[in-house]
């Protein structure tokens, strides 16, 4: 068993993301902490609690809001993806979630979870990071003493989905990125590169829909047909990407993929702006995901989640 942590910028891939986490006997979800990103703070924190409150998670688990600015950028969302409410504009036939919200704040959260459980927790992060690089800045020493962190970002031999040379969790906060980058910790990027090659079809959705659903099943099906909208004018797909239950997996079957040690650089300049380089080094704490077994991620994903 994993003890992990998500940090979310709750999105219709993050809500996947935390469904996958919940319904994982790998993992043990200590807490959620919840980053501005696709969507404000407040609404990525309200569907966070939404998402859980419908999957029925115990009302123990801890729900921590963080960051509603980039270290040092205006916030930029991605309402055309993941819609204005950041699951697909179907959430406002929902009462406000009554899942708790805990009265820390996210880093704090974060770095108390790490003085907790030290080398035994994984922060799994799928939204941009400056909620980890307030907890490293902060509290370099503790932040250090974190087993591992797994993040969804970057593209390396691929061209971007933000920029040409970008991908959105890192071009939304670059200097956070090159932070937690660089902050010695052991970490896992699973970047566009590998995510882009997991895809959910919607025929596979409407196919094990027919086997077996479930009002979160039905949810799941509300929720991402805009996100899929949005792929099928972008890149002709009649599905999506999996970007951040792709990161779920490389916690809970890293054999799945193929890791590359490697310095990551982060660019911080307007022209290359959240471009990541990756140059291979051994004795670096960084791993990046160069390749994936699609089929089998795709499949631990849809038995776990598409019920
Ligand atoms: C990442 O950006 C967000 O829109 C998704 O939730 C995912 O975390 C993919 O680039
Ligand atoms: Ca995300």
């Amino acid at each position: 068993m994993k003890r992990i942590v998500l940090d979310v910028d709750t999105g219709v891939d993050d809500a996947l993301a935390l469904l996958l986490a919940l319904r994982s006997p790998e993992l043990t979800l200590e807490a959620v902490t919840t980053v501005a990103g696709n969507v404000a703070v407040e609404t990525a924190t309200r569907n966070t609690r939404l998402v859980l409150e419908l999957a029925q998670a115990p009302k123990k688990l801890r729900v921590a809001k963080g960051a509603a600015q980039p270290l040092q950028r205006p916030l930029l969302t991605a309402a055309q993806v993941h819609g204005s409410d950041g699951l697909g504009n179907v959430t406002g036939v929902y009462p406000p979630p009554q899942h708790p919200l805990a009265g820390n704040e996210a880093s704090d959260l974060l770095l108390e979870l790490i003085a907790q459980y030290g080398k035994e927790l994984t922060i799994v992060a799928t939204g941009p990071m400056t909620n980890l690089a307030r907890a490293a800045q902060r509290e370099p020493e503790r932040f250090r003493q974190v087993g591992e962190i797994v993040q969804m970002g970057g593209a390396l031999q691929v061209r971007g989905n933000t920029s040409p040379v970008a991908e959105f969790n890192v071009y939304v906060d670059p200097e956070a990125a090159a932070v937690v980058l660089a902050a010695g910790v052991p970490l896992r990027l699973v970047p566009l590169d590998v995510t882009e090659q997991v895809i959910l079809l919607r025929s596979e959705l409407r196919r094990r829909a027919l086997e077996r659903d479930s009002t979160v099943f039905q949810f799941v099906r509300e929720f991402t047909v805009l996100y899929f909208d949005f792929q099928q004018r972008m890149s002709g797909l009649n599905g999506g990407y999996l970007h951040d239950p792709t990161a779920v997996v490389a916690v809970i079957d890293p054999a799945l993929f193929t890791w590359q040690p490697a310095r990551v650089e982060v660019r911080t300049d307007e022209a290359e702006r959240g471009r990541t380089v990756a140059t291979p080094a051994a004795d670096s704490p960084v791993q990046v995901a160069t390749a994936v077994d699609a089929a089998r991620v795709l499949e631990l994903f849809c038995d776990r989640v598409c019920r």
